[in-house]
């Protein structure tokens, strides 16, 4: 099943439009890839005939197409080190100037969950040893499938096995089949909701720590600088962005301040506004 020429531009418009990421051309692999499952899925017979679909308007495929095209490549405590920087240097400082006494993180680009439960997990441990805070975590993504996923906090063997260790599985997983289940202890200090970062991010409260990681990666210099502006507005200023490794504030925005922590690079709201 190839993808015509109009067709990929079409369907790179769509993308763009409704999530920024940016299919550049030579993209075209993917996408048929991609949206093989999507064309089944709606009983097309060919990606053909699902473009023509998504062109006359069907908005449950259109958004189906943009789900498919989201890459949600994530893993448990993934590429550690922010963890530890989080648990070892963010958390005393953020304990020392919070006023609120909740931490509060969000995990941008949140994927199925694994690093919004990853975060609660370290919170759990820290709790107990500093009385009158509590703390919550809220993910987003825009794929609305990850989110549904997030909220199952239902994971494969084969899922677990990507960054747990054994005894972090036994504290906090229930076997049910042959998957694992999240305990509720884990899941209450984590929500998760649809969101588009690109767009004004309604109902946040104001967070203590971003993690956007990988996610920048798949956005134009524009998008970079607009979604980073985005989280500004709800990082307080001191407050932390955590990026993934490969990502960084420079030449995006000035108002981060770049830190090395240990292994970590992190990026603090100077609280500038420029
Ligand atoms: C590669 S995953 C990264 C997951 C996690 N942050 C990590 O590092 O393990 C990137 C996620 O960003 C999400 N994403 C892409 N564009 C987005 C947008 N415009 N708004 C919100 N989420 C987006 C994708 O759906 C995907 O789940």
């Amino acid at each position: 099943m190839g993808i015509s020429a109009p067709d990929f531009a079409y369907v790179r418009g769509l993308v763009r439009q409704r999530s920024a990421i940016d299919l550049q051309p030579g993209k075209e692999y993917l996408v048929e890839s991609r949206l093989i499952s999507v064309a089944r899925a709606a009983g097309a017979d060919d990606l053909s005939s699902l473009v023509s679909r998504i062109r006359a308007g069907d908005e449950r495929l259109q958004e189906a197409v943009v789900d498919a095209m989201t890459t949600n490549e994530t893993s448990w405590f993934r590429d550690v080190h922010p963890f530890d920087a989080f648990t070892s240097q963010l958390l005393p400082e953020i304990a020392t100037t919070s006023q609120s006494k909740e931490i509060v993180v969000w995990s941008a680009g949140c994927s199925t969950g694994q690093e919004a439960y990853s975060l609660a997990m370290l919170l759990l441990d820290w709790l107990p040893a500093h009385p009158g805070f509590g703390a919550r975590i809220i993910g987003t993504d825009i794929s609305r499938s990850v989110i549904e996923r997030a909220q199952r906090a239902r994971y494969s063997q084969l899922e677990v096995n990507r960054g747990l260790r054994a005894p972090q599985l036994v504290a906090h997983f229930d076997q049910v089949g042959r998957d694992w289940v999240l305990r509720e202890q884990v899941r209450r200090l984590c929500r998760f909701q649809q969101g588009n970062l690109v767009e004004p991010l309604l109902g946040l409260p104001m967070c203590d720590v971003v993690f956007l990681r990988n996610v920048l990666i798949y956005f134009d210099l524009d998008t970079k600088r607009a979604v980073l502006a985005n989280v500004r507005t709800v990082l307080r200023p001191g407050g932390f962005l955590v990026l993934g490794g490969a990502e960084s504030t420079l030449n995006l925005d000035a108002v981060f301040e770049r830190l090395e922590l240990g292994r970590a690079v992190v990026f603090r709201h100077t609280g500038g506004t420029r």
